[in-house]
């Protein structure tokens, strides 16, 4: 039968093709007639799988590390709101370090054209809507902290984002004078018309990465923090489309908490009518009881505590620009009309969708 006679093949097969070539060489497979050659390769060999196994095993344990982010104990350390809420800031007035066609005015300036109002309740900042001939950039508003943080929990109640073309609006933290040395972590931070959401973004000096384990919701953009990479984008992470604009606004706004410790640094998102009671009464929020958060970056390939110092919070609203003013973004990308600087420069109505609104900003120190 064919099945016998392929078994016979098999059994009589002839030789390797090695001990054809010189019959009375020994067998190969059979140890005892190894010579040194072999031996040295059979210990190679077996070195190799060993490297190889103790490589996975630091892979391994490497792709599982995550940070101990375990409950601190948190209490009220700034509260900004009511109506001496611009009081805890300095007004920048320089040239626009990000390129933007926006002439940022002082603090006389702005509460005289009223782009800072403070009322008991809430803290307005905004674009100019008045001047329709504004060719040399809009006035707009830029704040900065008098104070610098290290570390703490940071939680943002928001009302209204700014939003619409040619609007770059950010809710950030950065040391301006020692950037990027000091790192700079963008809380809240969209372009143009916002549709598609917050952007959470870190930007450090080398050696920052985030191609590690987390634990977030948001869609990762960018892995590598240093500035030198992809032109300055940051580590970024993507919320959903009602977490900036329109869509956020329309919901009452929400709040934004940011936890900043070495383990690494976190931010959530609640939309308005999810706002945890911890936060809503305010005494000591825990961030170990919200959940996932929409943004985590963890120190495992990042020292937060050496690139993240001495930061202050920052608000603004910068016109078109290196991110907003680009014809990729302004154009391609979000469908804005003409040029950034001609929508600017005309269209002052467009800019009442351009305000921030806040109920307050409480910053909370670990015990
Ligand atoms: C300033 O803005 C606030 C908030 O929009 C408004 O209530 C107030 O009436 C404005 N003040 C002036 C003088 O226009
Ligand atoms: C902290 O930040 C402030 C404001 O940017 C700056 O003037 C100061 O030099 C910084 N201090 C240190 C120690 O970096
Ligand atoms: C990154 O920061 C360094 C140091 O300040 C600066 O020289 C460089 O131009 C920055 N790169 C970009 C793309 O912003
Ligand atoms: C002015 O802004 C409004 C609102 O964004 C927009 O609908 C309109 O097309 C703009 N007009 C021009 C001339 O760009």
């Amino acid at each position: 039968m064919y099945e016998n006679s392929s078994n016979i093949r098999l059994t009589e097969a002839p030789p390797p093709y090695e001990d054809i070539k010189s019959p009375g060489s020994p067998s190969k497979a059979n140890p005892k007639y190894w010579g040194r050659k072999v031996w040295i390769g059979v210990a190679v060999g077996a070195i190799v799988i060993l490297i190889a196994v103790i490589v996975g095993a630091v892979l391994g344990v490497r792709a599982n590390a995550y940070p101990n982010y375990s409950k601190l104990t948190y209490s009220l350390a700034d509260d900004y709101s009511g109506t001496g809420f611009f009081d805890n800031f300095d007004y920048f007035t320089g040239y626009d370090p990000s390129s933007g066609f926006v002439h940022y005015v002082d603090s006389a300036g702005s509460q005289s054209l009223n782009l800072t109002y403070a009322s008991s309740s809430t803290a307005i900042l905004r674009v100019d809507t008045s001047d329709t001939d504004a060719s040399t950039g809009r006035k707009s508003v830029r704040i900065t902290s008098k104070k610098q943080y290290s570390s703490g929990l940071f939680v943002f109640d928001i009302v209204n984002t700014p939003y619409g073309c040619s609007t770059w609006p950010a809710l950030w933290l950065s040391d301006a004078s020692n950037w990027p040395t000091n790192g700079e972590i963008d809380v809240v931070e969209a372009v143009n018309g916002a549709t598609s959401g917050n952007q959470v973004t870190l930007h450090t000096t080398k050696g920052c990465e985030m191609d590690r384990k987390r634990k977030e919701t948001g869609k990762v953009l960018h892995k590598n923090c240093y500035n030198g990479t992809n032109s300055n984008a940051g580590c970024g992470v993507q919320g959903a489309e009602d977490t900036f604009g329109q869509a956020f606004n329309t919901n009452g706004g929400g709040v934004y908490a940011m936890e900043w410790r070495s383990a690494g640094i976190r931010v959530w998102f609640f939309a308005r009518s999810k706002i945890p009671s911890d936060i809503t009464t305010g005494s000591s929020p825990d961030p170990s009881s919200w959940g996932t958060a929409l943004a985590d970056f963890p120190n495992t390939d990042c020292s937060i505590s050496s690139h993240f110092r001495n930061q202050s919070i920052i608000a603004n609203i910068d016109l078109c620009g290196a991110w907003a003013g680009s014809t990729e973004v302004y154009s391609t990308q979000d469908g804005c009309p003409g040029t950034c600087t001609d929508f600017v420069t005309t269209n002052a109505t467009a800019f009442e969708t351009a305000f921030w609104e806040w109920n307050s900003w409480k910053v909370y120190t670990a015990a």
